[in-house]
C-alpha cells in the first residue's frame, strides 16, 4: 500500500492537528513550537502583510500589536455567519476566506513536513455542524470541501471524528472490546459505540463494527459562554437594571462577548454607541464602563481567554480568580467550581441524553459497553466524567491523547480510504 501521498487533518474548534505516514506509521507533525497540536487561531496585524497561526497569532494579539484575531472559527461552518463578512486590514473579508487561510496554513504544513507531496487527505468532521438541519449540515461539509481542494489536496475524504478517535484508541488494544468514544472539544460532542480488536483493524470495511455514531453541537466554547453568562458579564452589567424603569439592560452583547467566534462583530462604531447609551441609562454605569472598555480597546478575546482559563482551572481547583484588571478597573472574582457545574448542567445533561440515545442507535445496553475511551479537551470536565461513570460504572475508564487521538485516527483511516 503507499502510504507516502495520503493524510489526515483535524480541523478542529480549538485545536488543529494533520499527519501522515513515515516509513509505513501514522505519525503527527509538529507545528513548530506549538507541539502537535495548533491552537486554530489566525491574527491579521494591520501594518504587515505577514498573517500569523496558532499560538504566534494569539501572542502577537495579546501584545497589544493593532490587527484582527479570530479563533473559533469552525464553529462558522453550517451558521448564519458562513456569508457573511468581518474587516480584515480596512476590507471586508467573508469569513469563509479566513478559515480558508487557515486550512492553507494546515495544507503547507502538511506537504512541508513530508517528502513526499501529499495530495489525498482524510479530513476529519464532527457528527453534527448543525443539529437538527440536515441541508445546512451538508452545505457546511461541501463548504470545508471546497476550502480543501483549493488548499491543493487533490482528493479530500471525510470521516466522523469519534471514528477516528475509535481508530487510533484501536491501535494499543490486544483484546476486543466494545467502547463508547467520547469525544468533546471546543465546539461539538460526538460519541461513537464500536467494536474493536486488532482482528477486525485489518478489515477495510468496518461499518459492521460502528453500531452508532452521535452527536450534538456543544463543546467548550459553549462551557466558556455558559461560565462567562453566568459568574462574568453580570461584572460588566448584565442583568442589572435600566434606571428609574423595572427593566434589565439588554442583553444580546453579552451574548455576542461571551461566544467566542461572535467576538469580531462587536468591534464597530454603531456598538459603541449603543454602549454608549446603554451606560447613560444604567442604574450601574461603572458596571456598564467595564463593557464600554472591553469592546473600545478589542479585548473580547483576552476576556473570553481569561474566561477559558478559569474552566481549565476549575478542571483541578474547586475556585479560581477571573482577573482582568489591567484591562478594566475592578473586573475581576472568584468562581467557584459549584458555580462552573450549574452553569453547565443543562448542557451535560444533553450530552447524557446524547450519549443515550448512541446506546439505543446501537442496540446495547449500557452494561454491554466494556471500555468508555475520552478524548477532547473538553472531556477533563469533571462533571462530565462524574455523570458518564454513573451510566457506565463497571466499564474500564481510559483517557486518550486528548489533543492528537483524531488527527492520528484520520490518519489511520486515510490509509484504508485511499488504498
Ligand atoms: N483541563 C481542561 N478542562 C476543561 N476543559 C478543557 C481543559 N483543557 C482544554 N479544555 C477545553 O477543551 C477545548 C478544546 O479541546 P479540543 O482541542 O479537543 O477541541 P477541538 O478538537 O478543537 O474542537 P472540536 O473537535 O469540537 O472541533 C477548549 O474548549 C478548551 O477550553
Ligand atoms: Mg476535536
Amino acid at each position: 500500500m503507499a502510504t507516502t501521498n495520503i493524510g489526515g487533518i483535524d480541523f478542529g474548534t480549538s485545536n488543529s492537528s494533520v499527519g501522515c505516514f513515515e516509513h509505513g506509521e501514522a505519525k503527527l507533525i509538529r507545528f513548530g513550537d506549538d507541539g502537535v497540536a495548533v491552537p486554530s487561531a489566525i491574527f491579521y496585524p494591520t501594518e504587515s502583510t505577514v498573517t500569523a497561526f496558532g499560538k504566534q497569532a494569539v501572542s502577537q494579539y495579546r501584545s497589544g500589536e493593532e490587527g484582527r484575531l479570530l479563533r473559533s472559527l469552525k464553529s462558522v461552518l453550517g451558521s448564519s455567519l458562513m456569508s457573511e463578512k468581518t474587516t480584515i486590514r480596512n476590507k471586508r473579508v467573508p469569513f469563509t476566506d479566513i478559515i480558508q487561510d487557515f486550512f492553507q496554513y494546515l495544507q503547507t504544513t502538511l506537504v512541508s513536513s513530508t517528502e513526499n507531496k501529499v495530495d489525498s487527505v482524510v479530513v476529519g468532521r464532527p457528527v453534527h455542524f448543525v443539529d437538527d438541519d440536515d441541508k445546512k449540515d451538508r452545505d457546511a461539509q461541501e463548504q470545508l470541501k471546497t476550502i480543501a481542494t483549493q488548499a491543493g489536496f487533490k482528493f479530500v475524504e471525510f470521516q466522523f471524528e469519534p471514528i477516528a478517535a475509535a481508530l487510533s484508541y484501536e491501535s494499543t488494544l490486544s483484546n476486543e472490546e466494545l467502547a463508547l468514544v467520547v469525544d468533546i472539544g471546543g465546539g461539538t460532542a460526538d460519541f461513537t459505540v464500536i467494536r474493536l480488536s486488532q482482528e477486525r483493524r485489518r478489515q477495510s470495511v468496518r461499518t459492521d463494527d460502528i453500531l452508532s455514531t452521535v452527536g450534538i453541537h456543544i463543546g467548550g466554547t459553549d462551557f466558556d459562554r455558559l461560565l462567562s453568562l453566568r459568574s462574568v458579564m453580570p461584572l460588566l452589567g448584565m442583568g442589572s437594571g435600566v434606571k428609574d424603569t423595572e427593566r434589565l439592560l439588554p442583553g444580546s452583547l453579552y451574548f455576542d462577548l461571551a461566544t467566542w467566534h461572535r467576538i469580531p462583530l462587536l468591534y464597530n462604531a454603531a456598538t459603541l454607541l449603543s454602549i454608549k447609551q446603554m451606560k447613560m441609562d444604567a442604574k450601574k454605569p461603572e458596571l456598564v464602563q467595564r463593557l464600554h472598555d472591553i469592546v473600545e480597546g478589542q479585548y473580547g478575546h483576552e476576556l473570553a481567554g481569561a474566561v477559558e482559563q478559569v474552566k481549565i482551572q476549575l478542571s483541578d481547583a474547586e475556585s479560581a480568580l477571573f482577573e482582568l484588571t489591567a484591562v478594566s478597573d475592578g473586573l475581576q472574582g472568584d468562581v467557584s467550581r459549584g458555580e462552573f457545574e450549574a452553569s453547565i448542567e443543562q448542557a451535560i445533561d444533553k450530552l447524557i441524553d446524547c450519549v443515550s440515545t448512541g446506546l439505543t442507535g446501537a442496540g446495547v445496553s449500557a452494561s454491554a459497553i466494556t471500555s468508555v475511551f475520552y478524548t477532547g479537551g473538553s472531556s477533563s470536565v469533571p462533571l462530565l466524567q462524574r455523570q458518564i461513570a454513573n451510566v457506565f460504572p463497571d466499564a474500564k475508564h481510559v483517557r486518550g491523547d486528548t489533543f492528537g487521538s483524531v488527527g492520528l485516527g484520520l490518519t489511520i483511516d486515510a490509509a484504508t480510504k485511499f488504498a
